[in-house]
């Protein structure tokens, strides 16, 4: 009995032990697991439930990123007195004690996104007072309140880089960021921000870069930061945009106010920089007919601004103050997904150095195109999906588009565009008509002479390189609708009959051309001669959805690296059509939903091995009426092929052997049964007729 203790003592004694020479291993185990180069520790997901004491001590960042530590304890950094960076990504951190920074004098980056630090909020706001020389701090994800991240921020006016993002803030007064008077980059998107109040970043005088996307802000009125470069208001509620109406001169260069419920283009500052300004998924539109105006310029709204109980009724003539709106450097505009149905005159004319305009999505009718409008700078303009029935263009100004490089007029319900348009861009490399009913220079001779012409002319059209013509309802192609252009990408699909079984359309641009795409434009059966040779450059074909029954004719010297043969009627597999230089040039061949004969897939296997076909899995044959994925049918197709046969036939044998047999045995029977009679009735009949 008296033993009991002393072996309890013993095996407590050992277990502990135990215990200490694994936690030993532990850490040793961890400090070859911590990577060090160059004074970095990078500690990341190692399972580390405290900051590791055995690092070099002259370590000047520490990753410590998807560690449990739930807590930084006190002191456990004073081992790295050169600490500069410092990240704690995804740590689970609750807490942060008040003397955890003690002696991080040097600490300039301190990480801390995804944790749990409005747990005890006032321990870490505290911790952070050590911190004199930090200048990014990152508090994303970690669930704080106005009230908390005000405290954390307190008095750390060395910041220069403060992130929020992704925390529950919902107003911004003006105490939150005060003494922060070195701050350049402040985040606060993702948060729940539906209200700033007037001087909230007042003191922030070095502040450049502001993002407030994905909030609930319900409009920004009377917008004064001149000092900001940029600001960031996508994913809000905002139904205007109001700049203050002062004459100030706005640092502002990149305004996003997209996937807002803008009603009215924004009021932007007078005088600024602004070069890029978003407005995409907006409601925006210009309502001169809805206001019966003679002229746009009498256009006024009325705004009503609350604030506690004072309400100030602001007029503001949205015409005037647009015209005051300096956006002479503005660059590139996105207006897409509005609700525009007109371009006032004078609105493009403004913008003088504008290189890049989308308003794609819209309402848009006709458009104007002129002296001036859109701005000779004008390098790309994307006109895609309106409802575009008419372009116009003012005679006798050449090269009102000279700099145009990309013009995208798909989905619209163009017939025909002004003669000359694309003749006088003369930089113009890419155009896209997808989607509209239009046919093409020169029409066929019976149809000359029927009123005006009403074609599309892309004859010499020199600097055009590519150009999408899908689903433009084209007739048969006429022999010289590209004569003149060094086409390398063209795309007919979707035209029924484009090509009436020749290449020979094609036949001017054949040595520049490297994709082409003849989906869906019914090449059949009957056309043998569908030969690409003359195609020494091309790299991409797309013949899919055709009803091709034999492999295209490819001789020559090819380049052809993609060639797409889905939604055909082969029935063979291409094998002996293919010359040994297209085999070793493709890289890329596509096969499935083609009706192939099982049976007919010899040279399955080399094709196989040559690890081009994408669609591998997707390939299947018929066997009898059967459907077979190709890569689930043997090897040695012939063989199994007439296995099935024989097979059939042993079907067949086991299904008509018992009807035979019945019907032997059934006949024995009668045989026998009546066997007697019968050679009687013979007999008789015999006998009978021996009479005679
Ligand atoms: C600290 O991190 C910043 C980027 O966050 C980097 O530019 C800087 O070089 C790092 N400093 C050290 C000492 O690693
Ligand atoms: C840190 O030390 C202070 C006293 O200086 C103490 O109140 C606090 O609880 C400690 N925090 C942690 C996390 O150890
Ligand atoms: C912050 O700084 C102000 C003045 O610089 C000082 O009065 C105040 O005590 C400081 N607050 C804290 C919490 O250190
Ligand atoms: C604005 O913020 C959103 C959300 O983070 C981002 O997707 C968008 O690119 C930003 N805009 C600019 C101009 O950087
Ligand atoms: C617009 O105003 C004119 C006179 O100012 C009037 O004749 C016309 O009917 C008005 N149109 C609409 C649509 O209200
Ligand atoms: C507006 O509110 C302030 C206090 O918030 C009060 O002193 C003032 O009398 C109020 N004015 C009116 C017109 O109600
Ligand atoms: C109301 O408007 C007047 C004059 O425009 C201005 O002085 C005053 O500050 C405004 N008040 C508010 C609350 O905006
Ligand atoms: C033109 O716009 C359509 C629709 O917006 C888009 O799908 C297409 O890729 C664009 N074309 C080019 C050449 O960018
Ligand atoms: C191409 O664009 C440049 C720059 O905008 C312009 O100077 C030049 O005249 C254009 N070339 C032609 C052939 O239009
Ligand atoms: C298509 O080709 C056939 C024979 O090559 C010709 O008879 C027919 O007129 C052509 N169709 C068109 C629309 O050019
Ligand atoms: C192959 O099977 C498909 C689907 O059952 C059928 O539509 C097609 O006609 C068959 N083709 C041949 C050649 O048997």
């Amino acid at each position: 009995m008296e033993l009991l203790p002393l072996w309890l003592c013993l095996g407590f004694h050992f277990l502990t032990a135990e215990w200490r020479t694994r936690s030993a291993v532990a850490t040793a185990a961890c400090q070859r697991c911590c990577k060090l180069v160059d004074g970095v520790a990078d500690c990341r997901e190692q399972n580390l439930a405290a900051v590791p004491s055995n690092l070099p001590p002259y370590s000047q960042t520490l990753i410590l990123d998807a560690n449990p530590l739930k807590t930084l304890w006190n002191h456990s950094l004073q081992l790295y007195p050169l600490l500069e960076n410092l990240s704690l990504h995804s740590c689970r951190l609750e807490r942060i004690g008040r003397e955890a920074f003690l002696g991080q004098a040097r600490l300039r980056s301190l990480a801390l996104p995804d944790n749990s630090l409005s747990e005890s909020y006032k321990e870490t706001a505290a911790a952070f007072h050590s911190l004199r020389a930090l200048q990014r701090l990152d508090l994303s994800g970690n669930s704080l309140t106005e009230d908390m991240a005000a405290l954390m921020l307190q008095n750390l006016s060395s910041l220069e880089s403060v992130s929020l993002a992704r925390n529950t803030i919902m107003r911004l007064d003006d105490s939150i960021f005060e003494g922060l008077g070195h701050l350049q980059e402040l985040d606060l998107q993702r948060n729940y921000i539906f209200e700033i109040e007037g001087g909230a970043f007042e003191g922030l005088t070095g502040l450049r870069h502001l993002n407030l996307a994905y909030n609930n802000l319900p409009c920004i009125v009377d917008f004064s930061l001149t000092q900001l470069q940029s600001l960031n208001v996508s994913y809000n509620n905002l139904e205007w945009f109001l700049a203050s109406g002062e004459e100030a001169a706005f640092e502002l260069e990149v305004l996003d106010l997209s996937h807002n419920q803008l009603l009215f283009f924004p009021l932007l500052p007078q005088s600024s920089k602004l070069h890029t300004l978003l407005l995409r998924d907006n409601n925006m539109g210009f309502y001169k007919d809805l206001y019966n105006t003679s002229s746009p310029k009498e256009m006024v709204a009325q705004f009503l601004l609350v604030d506690g109980n004072i309400t100030n009724i602001t007029t503001v003539n949205l015409w005037e103050e647009f015209d005051f709106s300096d956006l002479a450097d503005l660059r590139f505009l996105d207006l897409s997904q509005n609700q525009f149905q007109y371009m006032p005159d004078g609105f493009l004319r403004k913008m003088s150095s504008l290189s890049h305009l989308n308003l794609n999505q819209n309402c848009l009718m006709t458009l104007h195109i002129g002296e001036h409008e859109p701005p000779g700078a004008l390098m790309e303009l994307d006109l895609s999906q309106n409802q575009l029935s008419e372009l116009r263009l003012t005679p006798g100004i050449p090269g009102c588009l000279r700099s145009l490089r990309s013009f995208n007029l798909s989905s619209n319900q163009l017939l025909s565009v002004p003669t000359g348009l694309f003749a006088d861009a003369g930089n113009i490399t890419t155009v896209d008509m997808s989607h509209n009913q239009i046919s093409l220079c020169p029409q066929p001779a019976g149809l000359d002479g029927v009123g005006p012409p009403s074609c599309v002319d892309f004859r010499n059209v020199a600097s055009l390189r590519s150009l999408s013509l899908e689903g433009c309802g084209l007739g048969t192609l006429q022999d010289c609708s590209f004569q003149g252009t060094a086409l390398t990408h063209l795309d007919l699909s979707g035209n029924w009959g484009v090509l009436n079984g020749s290449t020979t359309p094609l036949q001017n641009i054949a040595l520049t051309l490297q994709a082409l795409s003849l989906r869906d434009v019914g090449l059949s059966a009957s056309f043998t001669e569908l030969d690409f040779s003359g195609f020494r450059n091309l790299r991409d074909l797309d013949l899919s959805g055709n009803s091709l029954t034999s492999f295209p004719r490819f001789r020559g010297s090819l380049a052809l690296q993609t060639l797409d043969l889905r939604r055909n009627s082969l029935t063979a597999l291409p094998q002996g059509a293919m010359p040994v230089q297209l085999m070793t040039s493709l890289r890329t061949i596509y096969l499935s939903q083609n009706p192939y004969d099982c049976c007919r897939v010899e040279g399955w296997g080399a094709l196989q091995s040559l690890h081009t076909i994408s669609d591998l899995a997707m390939i299947t044959c018929n066997l009898s009426s059967r459907v077979i994925r190709l890569v689930d049918l043997p090897r040695g197709t012939p063989q199994d092929c007439k296995w099935e046969r024989v097979n059939m036939d042993l079907l067949y044998l086991v299904l008509i052997l018992p009807s035979c047999l019945t019907l032997l045995v059934a006949c024995t029977i009668t045989f026998f049964t009546f066997k007697k009679p019968l050679l009687q009735v013979i007999k008789s009949r015999c006998h009978w007729s021996s009479i005679y």
